[in-house]
């Protein structure tokens, strides 16, 4: 045979054995090739490091610095486990890769206020993409832990404060990440809702209303994403920690999920080699841990017999079959990045997830005759806000500004703020041409006031920062924004509010200003998104995806818990409130908050009629019709919410459908309910009482003009 014709022959049974391994189910697959390992082999694949040199550490030769490392074995193809954060974008952290950009899209509070699964997807992909391109084969995302607390420094990865919107998108950006062959993880599991004292905070809540919570964020995201992996937190829950949590872990993710992937730690957050009997099955980031357990501890327990075997021979192949499941081991050609296509992406997601909060005598869209415009604060004229923290992702084209803030703890070592560079200021001067448009920093108060008072419109950028590992203590703007606010509004009656933040905050202002926008972090095409919506050539479409209270007293723990003790001291949060986060909270109160969970402004009107519901087994399907009953293009977010559960009211998101309509245009929508959300979680298992439930859709759940009732059998939902 000849050189070619042999060639020809080995590069065919190679791709015939690469497909046939693809074909292969993971399951066999993965314990086939877990056969073949020595007991080192396994220990190996159970541990590894923080890919960051410091504190004497180095990479081994050849691997990136990056969020982690774990060495595969190379001699039955198994890769190495190349690990990136996270779900805002692929991280360089703290640009430790030189020159190393990647797109960095809105925050997870953007794209859950998009309430667009597909816009989830989209972004998900962007992620499996730019990860394979570095040859990365895990994304370390995307997380989705409740937003109980509207101060958590970690709201901004997050996708707000419902199971259902939280399940809904994070799945669908699992779906993405995985469809690049990438490995995707759910992570914080679970009950992580706070920053402060976060490896010793002790979250008390009864298990069933867990289940009905956090827990159902996760069930909805695992079962329709199936993520390869799922990162335990750093908390504790019912006094164990959630990476030895057997609950958690063992009982329902494993157990009664049948979840057929890895448990990997979060960075530091084992304590104890016997966190592998309770569930876990991968340690990482080893060296912020006291101890590599997963290692000669592991092997010493296996020799004692306190660790079986079959749990280390289980965990490997959890691990093995994550890979094989979504073709990690075969990645394929490195992508060519399509950064024009990305940037559409990032572009879409600010512009659907910007949410319009207040719109007096419609000040906006701005008007196209308007003459002077002034911009105040926020470094406006240079980019946009981001979150900090291991999801800062360094934007395409650097960072506008990085500013330092410094201090202890890990607010001083993510300490940078950083800014975006997608000008609000560039993009309105290239929108509005024949205006004249300023910017003013509003360093100083009275320059900003007299500047305002010659505009005919002022439009203050109003900016809070947070990062992981700090919760804000208070819900006010820092750094005196508010006496700006005030000031500008004060000399201007034209006042428009932009917030770029991580979380709601109050506003002492409010009823001064005309209009208020919440950005949150919008990501590296976020000023320009900013200013379609601000001219009108987008029309905005956002809705909240938390509640915003008017100030910290609203919270189920209005004062900051565990502020100013040190690191290790041991805290409780009672989570009273169980399953009612967010907008079930408020439905129980007497007051309510400044701005309802859903609610958004459009520059058009919508008109919701029709409502008919009908029972289908165990779940509910309604249809209504939708009009756009104004002159603009526009999309409405049709909610469908239980309001009460035989006689007894109830609020809860139950489904939901985004709906684009041409002006005068109308649309039959149909939604289906998530049986679970009929039903709730009593003696382990989701029970549907039955009689008569109420449903109600709406604009918000604020916002309910058409109801229904149904009447259910009492059921048990499977498994
Ligand atoms: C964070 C995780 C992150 C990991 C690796 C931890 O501090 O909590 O979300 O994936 O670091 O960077």
């Amino acid at each position: 045979m000849g050189r070619y014709a042999l060639h020809a022959v080995i590069a065919l049974c190679l791709t015939a054995s690469v497909a046939a391994a693809q074909t292969q189910d993971p399951d066999a697959r993965a314990a086939a090739v877990e056969k073949q390992m020595t007991d080192a082999e396994r220990v190996q694949l159970l541990h590894g490091i923080l890919a960051i040199p410091g504190g004497g550490d180095v990479n081994p030769p050849g691997v990136p610095i990056t969020g982690g490392f774990i060495k595969g074995v190379s001699r039955l193809g198994v890769p190495d486990l190349i690990e990136s954060d996270a779900s805002l974008g692929i991280v360089n952290p703290n640009r430790l890769r030189p020159g190393d950009t990647a797109t960095a899209l809105p925050s997870g509070q953007t794209l859950a206020s998009t309430w667009n699964p597909k816009l989830a997807f989209s972004g998900g992909a962007l992620l499996g993409r730019e990860a394979r391109a570095r040859g990365f084969n895990v994304v370390l995302g995307p997380g989705l832990n409740l937003a109980r607390n509207p101060r958590n420094g970690r709201n901004f990865e997050y996708v707000g404060e419902d199971p259902l919107l939280a399940g809904v998108l994070a799945g669908e950006t699992i779906r993405g990440i995985q469809s690049e062959r990438v490995v995707a993880t759910a992570k914080h599991f679970a009950l992580n809702n706070d920053e402060t004292l976060r490896h010793t905070a002790d979250v008390q809540i009864d298990k069933d209303a867990a289940r009905e919570s956090d827990l159902l964020a996760f069930e909805i995201a695992i079962k329709r994403g199936n993520p390869s992996a799922v990162m335990c937190s750093y908390n504790l829950v019912g006094g164990a920690k959630a990476c030895g949590n057997d609950w958690l872990l063992n009982q329902v993710l494993k157990g009664e999920w049948k979840f057929p992937g890895w448990v990997m730690s979060d960075w530091g957050a084992v304590d104890d080699v016997f966190y592998v009997n309770a569930g876990l099955d991968q340690q990482s980031g080893q060296q912020i841990d006291k101890q590599v357990w997963f290692d000669a501890p592991l092997r010493e327990g296996v020799a004692r017999g306190t660790i079986t075997k079959a749990r280390v021979s289980e965990a490997v192949r959890r691990i093995l079959r994550g890979l094989y499941a979504v073709g990690a081991d075969s990645p394929g050609a490195k992508p060519a990045i399509d950064q024009a296509a990305h940037n559409a992406i990032a572009r879409q997601s600010a512009r659907e997830g910007i949410v319009l909060l207040k719109n007096e005598g419609a000040i906006l869209p701005l008007a196209a005759n308007a003459r002077r415009i002034l911009l105040v604060g926020g470094n406006a004229d240079i980019g946009v806000l981001a979150g900090g923290g291991s999801s800062q992702v360094t934007p395409v084209g650097g960072p506008a500004a990085l500013t330092h803030v410094g201090g202890p703890g890990l607010l001083g070592q993510w300490g940078d703020q950083l800014y975006a560079p997608s000008s609000p200021l560039k993009a309105l001067r290239a929108a509005l041409p024949k205006t004249e448009i300023a910017y003013e920093s509003g360093y100083d108060v009275e320059t900003a006031a007299a500047m305002a008072r010659g505009a005919d419109v002022a439009i203050v950028f109003a900016t809070q920062w947070q990062l992981e590992g700090w919760d804000a203590t208070t819900m006010r703007l820092p750094q005196g924004q508010d006496a700006l606010i005030a000031a500008v509004a004060a000399a201007n009656p034209n006042t428009i509010v932009v917030l770029e933040t991580g979380n709601p905050v109050e506003m002492p202002w409010a009823e001064k200003v005309k209009a208020v926008i919440a950005a949150w972090y919008p990501g590296q095409q976020g000023g320009d998104a900013l200013a379609e919506i601000l001219t009108g050539a987008v029309n905005p479409s956002g809705r909240l995806p938390q509640s915003w209270p008017i100030d910290a007293r609203q919270n189920p723990r209005p004062e900051p818990i565990g502020l100013g003790q040190p690191e290790g001291t041991r805290v409780t949060l009672d989570y009273k409130e169980g399953a009612d986060v967010g907008y079930r909270w408020f439905a129980h109160q007497t007051f309510k908050p400044r701005y309802a969970f859903g609610q958004g402004l459009s520059y058009t009107s919508f008109a919701y009629s029709k409502l008919s519901a009908r029972v289908r087994g165990d779940s509910v399907t309604v249809t209504a019709t939708i009009a756009n009953t104004g002159a603009r293009a526009g999309a409405s977010v049709a909610q469908l919410y239980l309001t009460g559960i035989a006689g007894k009211p109830a609020l809860r998101l139950i489904g939901f459908e985004k709906v684009e309509l041409a002006p005068g245009q109308r649309k039959v929508v149909t939604i289906t309910a998530d049986p679970r959300l009929l039903a709730d979680y009593r003696n382990g298992a989701w029970r549907i009482g039955g009689g008569r439930y109420d449903l109600a859709l709406g604009q918000s759940s604020a916002d309910l003009a058409l109801r229904a009732s149904v009447s259910l059998k009492s059921a048990t939902l499977p498994r």
